[in-house]
């Protein structure tokens, strides 16, 4: 019998078999040099071949050697089994179960978002429209000085042009791109699709961003928004103006906030008036935000000028119309009695929690 080949043998599966019961790669790392290294059983089968005839000793030196390595293949091959089944149990821990999710989501007092106030403003004032027969469109913010002044029978240096502080765009020529400065141009994009299209009348509203080179306070933002109202019709006259302005108010705000027209000026509508409703905070009576007048300005409104018919080839002695434009965001201080508007873009969630 060969008695170190025997011995070779039998510590090869010894190893082995303690290889098998090591459970992690820490107890790998610390067992590692009494499988293999310098305190297993090989190192001391090595030493005793030193009693062993040189021929022997190279014949048993290479067997211990071939065993030792195959060994130690086990050895990694384990490490790579260990490692692979400590990731795998990391994963399985930190797995989101979206069923769990779901569940929180329900339970937790958390809130999970809403429309802002101008966006659910926005909506309320086109629902009351809508329901009025009017359709919805959009224009752009940026607009060349044709659709924001000329075209609404501004002329370049005429001193209406005052009226709007205006924020020009880097763009072509100096101050011939503009970020409009009102919803008025959206009237001029509507027209002149109508007249393209074959497809007057139009009773459309447009609502949408507007900016003016304005300091914010109480009562304005530099960016802000309005809604246009547009009719192109046969035979329209200023008391459907003012009836579509009253019947507006009370949808919108209640049966007991009354609208009022006073005379005013602008460029694009010839009479035009300025539309007031019953102030919100005192009804009526007078208080220091009406200015102790009972009455709130929203915005305004007037008869299509023929001047505007004509910039979009519209005929005046066949077409009639009128016009309104407000402030969106007015609207909303109105009805929720802000005392401050610049609340609506803070972005304090105490303020936006209230309007959930
Ligand atoms: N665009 C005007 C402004 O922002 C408001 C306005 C007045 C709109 C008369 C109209 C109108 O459509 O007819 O100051």
């Amino acid at each position: 019998m060969n008695v170190p080949l025997d011995q070779i043998t039998t510590i090869t599966s010894e190893a082995l078999a303690a290889l098998a019961g090591v459970e992690s790669i820490e107890e790998l790392d610390e067992r590692v040099a009494s499988i293999v290294g310098k305190r297993s059983a090989f190192a001391a089968v090595q030493k005793s071949f030193g009693s062993l005839e040189p021929d022997e000793r190279r014949t048993m030196g290479a067997q211990l050697q071939e065993a030792r390595r195959t060994v130690e293949v086990a050895v990694e091959s384990r490490r790579a089994q260990l490692r692979a089944a400590q990731r795998a149990a990391m994963l399985d821990a930190d797995r989101l179960d979206l069923g769990d999710v779901v569940v929180a989501a329900q339970t937790w007092p958390v809130s999970l978002g809403h429309a802002g106030l101008v966006d659910s403003t926005q909506a309320e004032l086109e629902d009351v429209f809508v329901a009025m027969g009017f359709t919805v469109a959009e224009g752009p913010e940026v607009e060349s000085d044709w659709y924001n002044f000329e075209a609404l029978n501004i002329p370049p240096a005429h001193p209406a042009r005052g009226m709007w502080d205006t924020f020009y765009v880097d763009l072509g020529d100096p101050e011939t791109v503009v970020l409009r400065t009102h919803t008025s141009p959206t009237q001029v994009h509507l027209m002149e699709a109508a007249v393209a299209n074959n497809s007057l009348p139009i009773h459309s509203v447009a609502p949408g961003r507007c900016y003016r080179r304005d300091t914010p306070d109480a009562r304005h933002l530099a960016a802000f928004h309005q809604i246009e109202g547009l009719i192109v019709d046969r035979d329209i006259t200023f008391a459907d103006l003012a009836g579509t302005i009253e019947t507006f108010t009370r949808a919108y705000f209640g049966p007991d906030i009354e609208s009022r027209l006073r005379p005013a000026f602008f460029p694009f509508t010839e009479p035009s008036a300025e539309f007031e409703v019953t102030c919100t905070i005192c009804r009526g009576t007078g208080c220091r935000t009406c200015s102790n007048t009972g009455w709130i300005e929203l915005g305004g409104c007037g008869m299509m000028d023929p001047a505007v018919f004509e910039a979009v080839g519209i005929d005046p002695d066949v077409w009639s119309g009128f016009a309104f434009g407000f402030g969106i965001d007015r609207c909303a201080q109105m009805k929720h009695e802000l005392s401050d508007m610049r609340a609506l873009v803070e972005n304090d969630v105490r303020f936006l929690g209230q309007f959930a």
